[in-house]
Parts: structure tokens; sequence; C-alpha cells
């Protein structure tokens, strides 16, 4: 690294907006619930999260999340992500929790454990951590509907959001389907944030912001193929979400290929996420060295990161100046 050192990388509070709670299983966790559930891992240990492609990875979410059998599992789980991201001096994160990865869980019972081990989590001083139920692409307007009506029900303050992910591309054009379950979450005063512009191209991006009104994209990064969508995302103020060893590993051949460095130079507002940190074998602290180095970053244009991440967040404004105020007084900055 050059103008920026890693302790400076590691002091500064962080905030992430795009990360699955099912990326987020230690290995160690992993081989306890398989041998509990009696199940034989797709692979050995060390290759347990092994995948080029999109299909296959989402194949390995399902298998892990179905392990997960009973409520105290499903809070252990999101405790155990606060105490990794506690580590990583995340402060504030948006956890995207998609419920059809948990076959051992109904919606009503996954939740509510989940905020359980995200409250036991803030108690303990690991962080203030939110959650964003998240549609599957290839479900239906009814489900997803169906999804958007049991959060008004729930009325669980952990949850700030709604977001869609899965495979664009396998699912074909989804973003009609999806426009009035979007429309309900906006009036029942959620954020609305989609994965787009990442196994679909630009007008993946275009159908998010037009169709499902989001003011935030997952991804999004392949709206650099159309001047037209990323003249969209610059006018609107949209944040991209972006994940670079998620897009080298599962999207692009490297990261020489990632679209970032133009993305940023047009002045887009980005985020840096880690998308499914375990399962690719990341951190946050590690992905935000890898864009400080390809990005050329100093200490400024980490905080400025930080503070985009504020800015798109979908809490509410009194947190908002909160985080601001944390960032801003990182000691040694
Ligand atoms: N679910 C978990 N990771 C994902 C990704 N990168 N794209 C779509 N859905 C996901
Ligand atoms: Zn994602």
């Amino acid at each position: 690294m050059t103008a920026l050192s890693r302790q400076q990388l590691r002091s500064v509070p962080k905030v992430e907006l795009h990360i699955h709670l099912e990326g987020t299983f230690r290995p160690a966790r992993v081989v306890e619930l398989a041998a509990l559930a009696g199940e034989e891992p797709p692979r050995p240990a060390d290759r347990l999260f092994e995948a080029d492609n999109l299909a296959d990875f989402l194949q390995t979410l399902d298998w892990v999340c179905g392990l997960v059998r009973d409520e105290p599992t499903a809070e252990q789980v999101a405790y155990d992500f606060a105490t990794y991201a506690h580590d990583q001096g995340i402060v504030y994160a948006e956890v995207i929790l998609n419920p059809t990865h948990w076959s051992g869980l109904t919606t009503a019972e996954l939740f509510p454990a989940c905020a359980r081990g995200f409250d036991r989590a803030q108690a303990d001083g690991l962080g203030d951590f939110r959650l964003l139920p998240s549609i599957l692409r290839q479900q239906s307007e009814q489900e997803a509907l169906h999804l958007v009506e049991w959060i008004e029900g729930a009325g669980l303050d952990r949850i700030v959001g709604l977001s869609i992910d899965g495979n664009e591309e396998a699912a074909g054009r989804t973003g009609p389907r999806f426009a009035s379950a979007y429309a309900h979450a906006a009036r029942i005063g959620l954020g609305c944030t989609a994965h787009a512009g990442e196994s679909s191209g630009a007008e993946g991006v275009r159908d998010a912001i037009e169709l499902l009104g989001v003011s935030r994209i997952d991804h999004g990064v392949r709206c650099a193929e159309d001047p037209e969508v990323l003249g969209m995302v610059l006018e609107r103020g949209i944040t991209l979400n972006v994940c670079l060893t998620s897009n080298s590993t599962l999207l692009y051949s490297s990261l020489e290929d990632h679209p970032i460095r133009g993305l940023a130079a047009a002045g887009v507002l980005f985020t840096i996420n880690t998308d499914d940190p375990e399962t690719l074998g990341i951190s946050l602290c590690s992905e935000l060295e890898i864009a400080a180095e390809h990005l050329n970053w100093n200490a400024s244009d980490l905080i400025e990161a930080q503070h985009r991440a504020v800015d798109a967040a979908f809490c509410s404004e009194a947190d908002k100046r909160a985080l601001r105020a944390l960032i801003d007084h990182t000691v040694g900055m």
C-alpha cells in the first residue's frame, strides 16, 4: 500500500451495505452444522466454497443455509457475523437475508431469530446491524408481495429495507414482475435496493431504477456498458454497492477487467463491500485494501467512501449523524 497504511484502514469505523448473511458462515461452523444434520459436505472443508460462476455459488449457499434447522442456530449465525464485523471495525451494516436459501426455517422464524442475534450483539458492543429481507429473482410477483406484507406485519425495527438477489441472467427480465412489491415497500417506508448489473447488463440497472425505484444498486457495475444508463445513475445519484473480489471471481476474469476506475472517474457514487466474505475468503479490510491500491486512495478517499456509505444507508438521519461523527473522529487519520 502507498498513501494509505493498513493501520489507517483498520482503524477507520466502517459501514457495509452489501453483505449477505448467507455468505458469512465460517467453515468451522459449516462443518459443525453438517455433522449435526448428518449431511455430507459437497466438497472437502478446504474447498467447501469453491465456485467460479454465480449459479454454482448460489447452490452452495442453499446447501449451507439449509443446515440451519432451528431458531437458536440462526440467532448464533447472526451473532457470529457480528463478531466478524466487530473485528473488521464495521460499526454499522445492512445485512441481506434471503429466506429462500434457508429451507429449514420459515420467514417468521428466521428474521426474528437473526434480529435477536443482532440485538444481543449490539448489547455486547459489537455494532449496529440491520436486516434487508431479499426476494429471489426466480420468485413470483405474489411471493414477493407476500414477503413485503410479512415485513409490514412483523414490525421488526431491525428491518430497514427491501432487496432482491439471485441469478438475474437465469431469471430473464424480471423488473416488471417485482414493481408492485417495491412500490409497496416504498409506501411502508422501507429503503429499496436491488442486485442488478451483475449477471444482467446495463438494462438490469435501468429496470431497477425505473421499475423498482431503488436509491442504490448492489453491484450495478455493468451500467458502464451503456452511456445512457450510466448517465441515469449519475443524474439520479444512485449509489453502487460494489464488490471487487466477488465480481473478479464470478463475473469478470480479473480485477483489470472491472470497470470501477472508469465509474469512479465519471463521478459515480460507490461503496466498497464484500458480498459474501467467508464464501469468497475475503474481509471488508482486505477489499478496502484492494480498492485503495487499485484506485490509488489516500486517507481522505477512504473516509469519503465511508461517508458515501452512510449517505446511502437506510437508517434514520439521527443514526447517520452519529455514524458521521464516529467516522470523522477516527484517531490517527
Ligand atoms: N446472493 C449472494 N451473493 C450473490 C450475488 N453475488 N449475486 C446474486 N445473489 C447473491
Ligand atoms: Zn450480493
